[in-house]
């Protein structure tokens, strides 16, 4: 069964630059490796992820995605059954997003998601849309 995951949470403030690369690296790795696809934003001081891929994999990747330092107050926004992947056509399937450029081309690719009316669409579109406008 397919599903996605989807929240957002508060970076640590003693990250470095390194740190970021360094997670940013990691789980384009391991998500390239499980097939699990989506993105992960870093804007500011914020996280904010989607995650789509089989669920027992996926729910077993944010067992410990919840549990890592790196970041505090997650917030679920969505955790539920899905009846296709909707992110393997944006990037590489999964990509890690942290200017604003990419933040748009995001924001692009999830209007065309709600044209078609894919499911769950108008909700990242909202979410998306608030991150890029609010400081
Ligand atoms: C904001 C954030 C997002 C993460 N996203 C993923 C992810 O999408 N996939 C993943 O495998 N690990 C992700 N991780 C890392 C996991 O928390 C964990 O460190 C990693 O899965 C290593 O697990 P291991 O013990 O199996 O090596 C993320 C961590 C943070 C802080």
């Amino acid at each position: 069964m397919l599903k996605t995951i989807c929240y957002k949470s508060q970076t640590n403030p003693v990250l470095t630059l390194i740190d970021f690369e360094a997670l940013f690296n990691q789980t384009q790795q391991k998500n390239n490796n499980n097939n699990i696809t989506g993105v992960l934003v870093n804007k500011n001081d914020i996280f904010f992820q989607i995650l789509e891929g089989d669920s027992i994999l996926l729910d077993a990747v944010y067992e410990k995605i919840k549990k890592d330092h790196r970041h505090s107050k997650i917030t679920e926004l969505l955790n539920k059954p899905i009846k296709q992947v909707c992110f393997k056509s944006f990037d590489i399937g999964y990509s890690v997003i942290n200017d604003t450029e990419t933040l748009y081309s995001l924001h692009r690719f999830v209007k065309t998601l709600q044209d078609n009316n894919i499911e769950n669409s108008d909700f990242f579109f909202k979410i998306i849309e608030s991150l890029l406008y609010e400081n």
